[in-house]
């Protein structure tokens, strides 16, 4: 459990204590700290307690403990972790493995791992080591986006003071294992967070998706199998092997386990990203935790729950719907990276979301027709939905495009892509009507003027 003196810091300055989520069980804690991140900081806050006794149980017990744990991919796709990192089990023909830790977060609204990496960087570098030992990986590059300088840099001091303690390295942490952790810095592309396109990348070579399979616990970085894995779910494990699969479990409902951190943003009184139980409800995260919506709950207009990615849901949802994978999917969207961008009745929501695909036009890779032609033509045609110069039938049309551009892809930028203006549609047609109406009120009276 959190000590004492962890606690006294965490209630002092986390802007909302005791939600659902009891402070003694919140994992980052020093998100609140905002100070001392280095080696002696992150040693008195419990990491790199006990990491040789974990290390020497060997990748079947962490690999059980992580199952049991019913963690989930934190990165987005939410693909079951103990079974991904059970895919590195396999004979790799004398090929070594290798762990590489997606930190190139670029989905828009989310800023998560960038806190891990600024103010609990040991944390990473510890989950590497516990990770790499799960699926027998000799080293972990973490690649880290390029814009993020400063977590670079504090990522690396935090290497260097793990490499000079011995903690990892040769014989990492007295445990007779070897294991190198490296920084890689990306330049900027928001494709090379999809993880083959970041494979390629760290490979010396452009940054575009392959098609899978061969996924890469068969065929990743440099030919060996290797596991991607986002730097939340990384960062969560070696406190999961010291408190229990068990422990974790116990937080969220049955296929949505544990606790997760959520960023909020938009028009909320307080910013502000905090780790939460999952299956908290989104109105109780947004009061709770975000000071509520600016004006009030009956000013919301709705919610982008998950990241840029998911389709938005108006506040007839929101009021009910659970923060989680589950839930959200019932709500046909998405928890994504868990990423809450809030709009109330002051948002242009049309606006937001031609702004959203015009960053998917400019991000996408250009290999595949749907992708690059489609999410073209969606982004023109946004555009004119912005001013209402657009007939009623190009709104189905609009959602046909994208429906066509879903699922026939190589990545899943085009889906991402897609989901937004399905999400706009589905429950924002009569604002959609009303600009055309505006629009052609305009012209009348410049016609009569
Ligand atoms: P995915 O569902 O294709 O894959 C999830 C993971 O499971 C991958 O690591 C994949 O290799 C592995 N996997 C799946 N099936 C497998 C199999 N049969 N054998 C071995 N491994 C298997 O999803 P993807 O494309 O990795 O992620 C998409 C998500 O990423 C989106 O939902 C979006 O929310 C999120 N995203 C996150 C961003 C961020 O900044 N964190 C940026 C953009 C998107
Ligand atoms: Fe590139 Fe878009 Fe195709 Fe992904 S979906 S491979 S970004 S063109």
């Amino acid at each position: 459990k959190n000590s004492p003196a962890q606690l006294a810091i965490v209630q002092k300055r986390c802007k909302s204590t005791y939600g659902p989520l009891k402070d003694e069980d919140r994992i980052f804690t020093n998100l609140y700290g905002r100070h001392d991140w280095k080696l002696k900081g992150a040693m008195s806050r419990g990491d790199w307690y006990k990491t040789k006794e974990i290390i020497l149980k060997g990748h079947d017990w962490i690999l059980k403990e992580i199952t049991t744990s019913g963690l989930r991919g934190r990165g987005g796709a939410g693909f079951p972790t103990g079974m991904k990192w059970g895919f590195m089990n396999k004979p790799s023909d004398g090929r070594p493995k290798y762990l590489v830790v997606n930190a190139d977060e670029g989905e828009p609204g989310t800023c998560k791992d960038r806190e891990i990496m600024r103010h609990d960087p040991h944390k990473l570098v510890e989950g590497c080591l516990v990770a790499g030992r799960s699926m027998g990986a000799c080293a972990a590059y973490i690649y880290i986006r390029g814009e993020f300088y400063n977590e670079a840099s504090n990522l690396q001091v935090a290497i260097n003071e793990a490499y000079a303690a011995g903690l990892i390295g040769k014989n990492a942490c007295g445990s007779g294992y070897d294991f190198d952790v490296y920084v890689h810095r990306g330049a900027g592309a928001y494709i090379c967070g999809e993880e083959t396109s970041l494979i390629e990348s760290l490979e010396g070579k452009a940054g575009k998706p392959r098609l899978k399979p061969p996924f890469p616990a068969d065929v990743g970085v440099f030919g060996c199998p290797t596991t991607v894995a986002n730097v939340e779910t990384v960062a969560v494990a070696p406190v999961i092997c010291r408190r229990g699969g068990e422990w974790f479990a116990g937080f969220g409902r049955e296929r949505n386990r544990g606790t997760k951190l959520f960023n909020i943003s938009g028009q909320v009184n307080n910013p502000v990203t905090v780790e939460e139980e999952m299956s908290i409800s989104l109105k109780e995260l947004i009061e709770r935790h975000a000071g509520g919506v600016i004006g009030g709950w009956d000013n919301l207009l709705g919610v982008i729950p998950g990241g840029s990615s998911t389709p938005i849901i108006p506040k007839s949802v929101c009021t009910d719907v659970l923060m989680d994978f589950d839930g959200l999917v019932q709500a046909q969207t998405a928890l994504g990276t868990a990423a809450v961008i809030v709009m109330n009745k002051d948002a242009d929501v049309i606006r937001c979301i031609s702004r959203l695909i015009e960053f998917y036009k400019h991000e996408s890779c250009g290999q595949c027709t749907p992708c690059r032609e489609g999410v073209g033509w969606m982004a023109k045609i946004m555009k004119r939905f912005e001013t209402g110069n657009f007939q009623e039938g190009e709104i189905d049309m609009l959602y046909e495009i994208s429906k066509q551009i879903e699922g026939h892809t190589i990545c899943a930028l085009g889906d991402g892509a897609a989901w937004p203006v399905q999400g706009l549609i589905r429950h924002y047609r009569p604002e959609l009507l009303e600009r055309i109406e505006q629009f052609k009120q305009k012209q009348q009276k410049k016609a009569t003027a």
